[in-house]
């Protein structure tokens, strides 16, 4: 199905953010390992947490949705996870895949992984050679899905991750739990920190020494997790579609509510605070071991401002809309240090170079980046057709330019965007958009 965004004034009023989708994975991965019940409620109930539910019930785990977004995941503690009898089937998802290989390898489980198309064109060796240097062995499609994966008894390693990856990160943090010894994490530039926080929710010790922006994780092998109810905050990356469509037209006010603010993840707000957006963040409470705040954006006038290098791995999902607030800002804005983007759900550079051209915007890829020659405020030509290339996050920031430009902006295929975010059209049309789908 496609989609169009025409151009509107106005957008304006309160929503609450769906649940975080990495929180989202984890807890029911957690929660499926540990001893006893658990009850989660907020869960993201994208296509992306649901193949983690599946994978995780094939593995053994009892999974059981009780009504709209409340789970109860029965673990299967001292037993342990069992050798899934089919493919585990992890869809768009690389969070859902590199996380589940990282349980497999630890429970000395044997499994295949396969995907989507999109999914299938994703590097998994990052993950692959760190379980093998710990004991598990692998067979592979040159480095891709569809892959099997052998668990071993395990013996924990240091390991520094080449890519600023949570992903990485959590794999091997997730092998060294069944393995012998302590497994230690470094991250030259400290990524979203979930696992941890989470794990610890769950009762495992993870000590975490951070030091101008680096991160040393440590975690001992063996560790059991216990049940725990969990409250998944509010998704901060997909807050910022409406926030951001809020900044972008002439007219209104746009609060989100429960949005879950985390240093790892809100690059975003910082680069368009920097920019000249009228964002306010409020904090609301508390949820899951997470500050819960409400966002309002106001119509802004943007300036381009190039983000800072430590700020990327802040804003690692928000590039492609951060390429569309550079669009309708007054100035030239240049992405680097962000080569990770090449290897995201489409190769987010050309695909978000590839959506603001398509468009009338002057735009040009670099190795690791983009330029983005702004048009000032409100003038973006648009007009132009987008193709989503399986990314649900360029599917859902061109319907936030169309809101904005000139002209109607069409996606091709707007299939990815309930991976993570389902409410989004419904979201986005209670707020005033102008979206046809068909
Ligand atoms: C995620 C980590 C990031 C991010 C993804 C979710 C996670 O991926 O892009 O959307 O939940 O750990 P990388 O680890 O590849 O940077």
């Amino acid at each position: 199905m496609h989609a169009i965004s025409k151009p509107v004034s106005r957008l304006d009023g309160a929503l609450r953010a769906p649940g975080d989708k990495s929180c989202s994975h984890r807890a029911l991965m957690f929660a499926g390992l540990a001893e006893g019940t658990s009850l989660i409620e907020g869960l993201l109930e994208g296509d992306d947490v649901k193949d983690t539910a599946k994978a995780m019930a094939a593995c053994g785990a009892q999974v059981e949705r009780l009504s709209l977004r409340r789970w109860k995941v029965t673990g299967v503690g001292e037993a342990g996870l069992q050798n899934p009898t089919d493919v585990l089937d992890m869809g768009n998802s690389g969070t859902g895949a590199r996380l589940m290989m990282g349980l497999v390898a630890g429970q000395k489980l044997k499994a295949t992984f396969d995907g989507d198309v999109s999914l299938r064109a994703r590097p998994m060796g990052r993950v692959l050679n760190p379980l093998a240097e710990m004991g598990a062995k692998n067979e592979s499609n040159d480095g891709k899905l569809p892959l099997t994966l052998e668990g071993a008894p395990l013996t924990a390693i240091e390991y520094t991750p080449p890519h600023a990856s949570a992903q990485v990160k959590s794999c091997v943090m997730l092998a060294g739990l069944g393995a012998e010894g302590t497994t230690i994490v470094n991250e030259p530039r400290k990524t979203r920190d979930h696992t941890e926080r989470m794990l610890r929710a769950f009762g495992v010790t993870v000590d975490v020494e951070e030091k101008d922006g680096s991160s040393r994780i440590s975690l001992k092998g063996g560790q059991k997790l216990t049940a725990t109810n969990v409250d998944i905050p509010g998704d901060p990356s997909s807050a910022t579609f409406l926030w951001a469509a809020g900044l972008l037209v002439k007219e209104g006010g746009v609060s989100v509510l429960n949005v879950m603010e985390n240093d790892t993840r809100d690059g975003l707000v910082h680069a368009a605070k920097a920019m000249g957006a009228d964002l306010v963040v409020e904090q609301t409470g508390e949820s899951g071991g997470e500050v819960i705040t409400t966002i309002t954006s106001k119509p802004s006038a943007l300036n381009a401002k190039s983000p800072d290098l430590a700020i990327v791995p802040a804003m690692i999902d928000e590039f492609p809309l951060f390429g569309v607030l550079a669009a309708f800002a007054d100035g030239d804005t240049l992405v680097t240090g962000a080569e990770e983007l090449r290897v995201k759900e489409s190769d987010r550079i050309t695909a978000t170079v590839n959506m603001l051209k398509a468009n009338g915007v002057e735009a040009e890829e670099r190795p690791d980046g983009f330029l983005v020659k702004g048009c000032g405020r409100n003038g973006v030509p648009g007009g132009g057709v987008v193709e989503a290339c399986h990314d649900h996050r360029i599917a859902m920031s061109a319907m936030v330019m169309g809101c904005a430009a000139k002209a109607p902006v069409k996606v091709d295929d707007i299939s990815a965007v309930a991976t993570s975010y389902p409410e989004f059209f419904a979201h986005m049309q209670s707020l005033g958009a102008d979206i046809e789908q068909g």
